[in-house]
């Protein structure tokens, strides 16, 4: 079994991106991205706080607009208006979830398509629905860069995508189908779940259930993708994937942390870049 280093893989994509990002830099054009948070989740507040790491290490302009949590949906969407207009922010990324009285398909329907680098407007999501897209959504393209670090073929393998949900679930099928894999969505009302997931030489885990994902419900010698982000008995992070004993049956499996978290950021920076150059015409 071997252990994918998402840290790597992920470090790797933001070397690239930084490399070309020195280059749009001497033709004038330095990417921007805002990043909105309203209220208090302290997991959105990590995630936010390494969006802006990951883009300064990467040379971008960030900025972050950290709302209260007494934000009401027209000064949540005057921001994103006002944002759409600013010429220097090339992305605009409003943190979910939002507090329960905001409507976030408001806010994501607002976003200017170009300027959606969660891939999440209606626009962008029919557009990779027919595979002519300029964003993927974050997290499945990066499951995607981690299956390709294995080097194992896509082509014609069984895939099951545990949960569908349109940030992972859904989006995620989509790109392991233009990969040509046979690709199955389960999810809380599939019948005998194990037994799907046991024909699975890809199995991604998109579940948000601490170690749910049980030896047992793996194929021996499958790619195990865990998109989880839980806490167990103890309150220490886990996965959907109970890691210590589904390693001891697979071919390669993603830690929780360091498998799928760092990806997600990276993925969002070649995004960022990609509006860059899409909104200066550029390539
Ligand atoms: N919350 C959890 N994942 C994401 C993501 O990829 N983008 C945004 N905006 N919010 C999230």
């Amino acid at each position: 079994m071997q252990i994918i280093d998402g840290k790597a893989v992920s470090q790797a994509v933001k070397e690239q991106v930084k490399n070309e990002c020195e280059q749009l830099k001497q033709q004038g054009v330095t990417p921007g991205l805002a990043v909105i948070i309203v209220g208090e989740d302290p997991a959105s507040q990590v995630y936010v706080r390494n969006k802006e790491r990951a883009c300064e290490q990467c040379g971008f302009y960030s900025k972050k607009y950290a709302l209260p949590e007494s934000t009401t949906q027209e000064e949540l969407n005057a921001l994103v208006r006002q944002l759409n207009e600013d010429e220097n922010i090339n992305g605009i990324l409003c943190q979910l979830p939002l507090p329960k009285h905001l409507n976030d398909k408001e806010v994501i329907n607002l976003i200017d398509p170009r300027k959606d680098v969660d891939a999440f407007h209606p626009e962008n999501v029919g557009a990779i629905m027919i595979g002519d897209y300029h964003y993927l959504p974050c997290t499945p393209a990066g499951v995607m860069e981690l299956i390709h670090s294995t080097g194992v073929e896509i082509t014609g393998k069984k895939a099951v995508v545990i949960g569908r949900s349109n940030i992972v679930g859904k989006p995620m099928a989509m790109l392991l189908l233009h990969e040509n894999a046979t690709v199955e969505i389960t999810h809380s009302r599939t019948v005998d779940l194990p037994a799907v997931t046991r024909t699975a030489d890809i199995l991604v885990a998109a579940i948000g259930k601490a170690k749910f994902v049980t030896a047992d419900m793996v194929k021996d010698g499958a790619v195990v993708i865990d998109v989880g982000m839980d806490r167990d008995e103890n309150g220490k992070l886990c996965g959907d994937v109970d890691f210590e004993n589904v390693k001891e049956k697979c071919a390669y499996i993603t830690p929780v942390p360091g498998g799928v978290g760092p990806m997600t950021i990276a993925m969002l920076m070649k995004n960022t870049l990609t509006a860059a150059k899409l909104q200066n015409n550029i390539e």
